[in-house]
């Protein structure tokens, strides 16, 4: 068995077999870039993609905003598609669904080519044109790809929304940015049963200006569509399966994903198409080091940027194998995941830290018995991974052979950032690694000065990957980024530089990572209050061995006393305004929070009772009476503090 690691001085480092098969296996490159970060780029971007006419400026700075490859002209699915063409009989996509009896879905290069030209012309006949939003609301299926790269085959936008946010969700993100079209399924599998995406999407659409809505007939259960829908088979029968790509600026929006900020309402993140599709290329190609041969399975949903950059564009850009699935982790077996990579021959698996733990939770016996020979590498992303998951991970599903590369990065930022290159090294669990070549970050403190812990900020020249704007609001992005450093980016996360490698702390802002979703304590408060019996709310989030985090809100009734029924039912009600994933783990009835004189809820003190903590600076509060209350209510359920029980033994 080919072993990609050696063990150094306590360390993992690439072995002769990785350093032999690396893109990059010299850490020169560092070096290399950061004398001309733009130079850098703007052969990566020449070298790496296929330009209709060429660039005037590489790059351009005019703050808050910077520009690449200004000039240029560019269509995104020429280059993740036509240009692979060559080896058309590859397959560019593996799905494979829940129902075991059911087959995967194998597509190759060309037959993607095929529906991927058919959508973009039906899309076209019903009047989408260039720069309109087209909403995508799917979850894992092969028609979620056809239809993003169709989108970007006529230069509409596409706007993916998460297919387990609910309504209320996903009509928001419709009308932000204001979609004529929608694309949905009839619904999908998951743990054995049906779910039906359509009645969420019906619902969604009051109010909208959608005109079309194009159903995926995953399950086969309605055989009529009237009116706005149709059917996803029958919308593309009969198309050519040739459309001429639209010719794009460099600049022109590729995509808008909506994220959670530290207010009520998502940002609608916009990423352009040259500079997001070179970030999305080489970050791909080099820390994942894919080559045409690979097959790369990332388990992100398309509902997240992950999703977006290596479940789907990351891997065809560079012309390998993507693999997604169906369902979920551990149905209908605990070791689903590890039986897939076995049978399809995955060589690069990219997961989050909240799925490892959840895995090592299981047992081992679930993955001793897969052998998982063809993996090469291993990679996480979206929170930070502990001592305990990468070793588990290290071990017991690379067998101690595959480095594991920690991504950090945002969707803010498109792609990958800061992260140490399979040919490189080293791999130390908790330690992210370096800035992508061609990219610069640094910690500051509050005031802006550079020191080993404090808040993490990416310098000029930007990745050419990174956001190009909030949608319609300048304002937000201004304040969300650009406040605190000014003349750098804010990423609102917390690092730690340790022998020049970055660990990653996490968000410094009231964000919360949820199973590695993105989640603001102000979004989950205001689908809470938006109840009628609800008065006022705090959502706080404390540490969960699985889920990384997980939020805790304090409500205040209108009027009554809380009870376990109405805690049911609050929980309910964020199910149905913004979906299970936001499900607080518990809610506590109060009569009171903590607030300071100008009203605002100190949710920090909050977190210090949960904590077990003393709270400091209450005497700022303007009722600081509340704090005992609460500390009797959340008693029963805190931990002894860890302190405690050393002090005992110690005796
Ligand atoms: C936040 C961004 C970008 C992919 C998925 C999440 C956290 C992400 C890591 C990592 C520690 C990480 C940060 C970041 N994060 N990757 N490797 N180590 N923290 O995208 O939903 O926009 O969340 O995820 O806090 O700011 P996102």
């Amino acid at each position: 068995m080919t072993k990609y690691v050696i063990k150094k001085a306590g360390k993992y480092w690439p072995s002769k077999a990785m350093k032999d098969i690396a893109w990059v296996n010299d850490s020169k490159i560092y070096k290399q870039a950061d004398k001309d970060p733009v130079k850098f780029w703007g052969e990566l971007a020449k070298q790496g993609l296929i330009w209709e006419e060429p660039w005037e400026k590489t790059y351009q700075e005019k703050l808050p905003y910077f520009y690449w490859f200004k000039g240029g002209k560019i269509n995104f699915c020429v280059n993740a598609l036509d240009r692979h063409l060559a080896h058309g009989n590859k397959p560019a996509l593996i799905w494979v669904p829940e129902p075991i009896k059911e087959k995967p879905i194998i597509l190759t290069y060309a037959e993607l080519f095929q529906q991927v030209n058919k959508f973009a012309n039906a899309l076209k006949q019903k009047g989408v044109k260039k720069s309109d939003a087209v909403s995508i609301y799917l979850p894992l299926v092969p028609e979620a790809l056809v239809a993003m790269l169709a989108c970007s085959r006529i230069g509409a936008i596409h706007s993916v929304v998460f297919s387990a946010f609910a309504p209320d969700a996903l009509k928001s993100r419709i009308q932000d940015c204001e979609a004529k079209v929608l694309v949905t399924a009839d619904g999908y599998y998951r743990r054995g049963k049906p779910v039906n995406l359509l009645k969420k999407a019906k619902k969604a659409l009051r109010g909208t200006k959608i005109k079309k809505v194009i159903v995926v007939p995953r399950l086969h259960k309605n055989k009529n569509y009237f009116g706005k829908f149709e059917n996803f088979n029958m919308f593309i029968y009969g198309k050519k399966s040739y459309c001429a790509p639209e010719i794009m600026n460099s600049e022109d929006p590729l995509f808008i994903l909506y994220t959670s900020g530290t207010t009520g309402k998502p940002k609608g993140i916009v990423h352009d198409t040259g500079g997001y599709a070179t970030q999305a290329y080489y970050t791909a190609k080099y820390n994942f080091n894919l080559k045409k041969d690979d097959i790369m399975w990332c388990t992100a949903d398309i509902g997240w940027v992950t999703g977006h950059t290596y479940a789907f564009y990351g891997p065809l850009l560079n012309g390998a194998t993507t693999l997604i699935y169906e369902g979920t982790p551990d149905f209908p077996n605990p070791d689903r995941w590890w039986k897939i990579i076995d049978k399809y021959k995955v060589s690069v698996f990219y997961t989050a830290p909240t799925a490892i733990r959840m895995f090592m939770k299981l047992g081992d016996k679930y993955v001793n018995k897969h052998k998982m020979n063809s993996l090469k590498i291993l990679a996480t992303v979206g929170e930070p991974i502990d001592n305990d998951a990468w070793n588990w991970y290290f071990k017991k599903i690379g067998k101690s052979r595959c480095p594991i590369i920690d991504t950090w990065w945002q969707t803010e930022t498109g792609g990958t950032l800061i992260n140490v290159l399979p040919g490189i090294g080293p791999f130390i669990p908790t330690i992210a690694g370096k800035s992508f070549p061609g990219t610069k970050h640094t910690i500051l403190n509050k005031s802006g000065k550079k020191v080993k812990k404090g808040f993490l900020v990416q310098e000029s020249p930007f990745a050419p990957g990174m956001l190009h704007g909030v949608y319609k609001d300048h304002k937000k992005y201004v304040e969300t980024y650009w406040k605190s450093f000014k003349t750098k980016y804010d990423t609102s996360d917390g690092a730690i530089m340790k022998n020049g490698l970055f660990r990653i702390t996490g968000r410094t802002d009231d964000v919360m990572k949820v199973a590695g979703h993105r989640l603001a304590t102000a979004e989950l408060e205001n689908a809470i209050n938006t109840n009628k019996l609800v008065n006022e709310s705090a959502v706080v989030p404390i540490p969960d061995k699985i889920r990384g985090q997980v939020p805790i809100a304090f409500v205040i009734l209108k009027k009554g006393q809380g009870s376990e029924k109405l805690e049911k039912l609050l929980k309910e009600h964020v199910d149905k305004h913004l979906g299970p994933t936001a499900r607080p783990a518990k809610i506590y009835f109060v009569n009171a929070l903590p607030k300071t004189r100008s009203g605002k809820i100190m949710r920090r003190i909050l977190k210090s009772l949960l904590a077990n903590e003393e709270p400091a600076g209450l005497t700022t509060l303007l009722n600081p009476k509340c704090v005992d209350e609460i500390k009797k209510i959340i008693q029963p359920d805190l931990k002894k503090p860890e302190n405690a029980k050393k002090s005992k033994t110690k005796k």
